[in-house]
């Protein structure tokens, strides 16, 4: 993938695999870029807070990657062929992680991973599921937390899917942190 060239670090992955569960964001931006981190610029401490609320944490729970691992230049959007590029290698990551609960951040991995064209708006607090190598997981689109933070009266729908997300853990037996509810 040509953005490779463009960027300072790989940003692959961060968080406990084994926790079987995953979520899946668009793609690194000048912070991740920087730190080769997921998720830990302004919009993944919004992320982060919102689910500590839930009692889940990277260092305990959750696994957490995006469907591109190298920043566009300047944060455009991605390209549909640096999606195409891409998604073989997020394919293996699902199939390898083998997430009870797959959760998709925002419009971009929505599209990319569950290859559907109706808009988040459309899908976001649907629980779907999608095949990959043969195998069905469950997914969950949400809205991305850098579209919270310019439309915060969004949190509230947000807020619905995570506790879709809670219950679906709780009935799944996943463990979360309960005191932090
Ligand atoms: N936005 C994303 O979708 N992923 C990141 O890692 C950071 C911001």
């Amino acid at each position: 993938c040509s953005l490779k060239k463009t960027a300072t670090n790989t940003v692959f992955a961060q968080g406990v695999s084994e926790s079987r569960l995953m979520f899946i964001g668009e793609a690194p931006g000048a912070e991740e870029d920087r730190n080769g981190v997921p998720f830990c610029g302004a919009s993944g401490q919004l992320l982060d807070l919102m689910l500590s609320h839930i009692g889940l944490s990277r260092a305990e729970n959750f696994y957490i990657t995006n469907t591109l691992f190298w920043r566009p230049p300047g944060n455009r959007q991605p390209t549909q062929e640096e999606l195409d590029i891409c998604r073989p290698f997020v394919e293996k990551h699902i199939a390898l992680v083998n997430p009870k609960i797959l959760v998709l951040v925002g419009g971009t991995a929505t599209k990319s991973v569950l290859g559907d064209s109706r808009g988040i708006t459309r899908l976001r607090g649907q629980l779907g599921s999608i095949r990959v190598e043969g195998q069905d997981y469950p997914v969950l689109p949400t809205f991305h937390p850098a579209y919270l933070l310019r439309n915060p009266s969004a949190k509230r729908e947000v807020w619905d899917d995570l506790k879709q997300v809670m219950a679906e853990l709780d009935r799944l037996g996943i463990p979360r942190r309960k005191e932090s509810q």
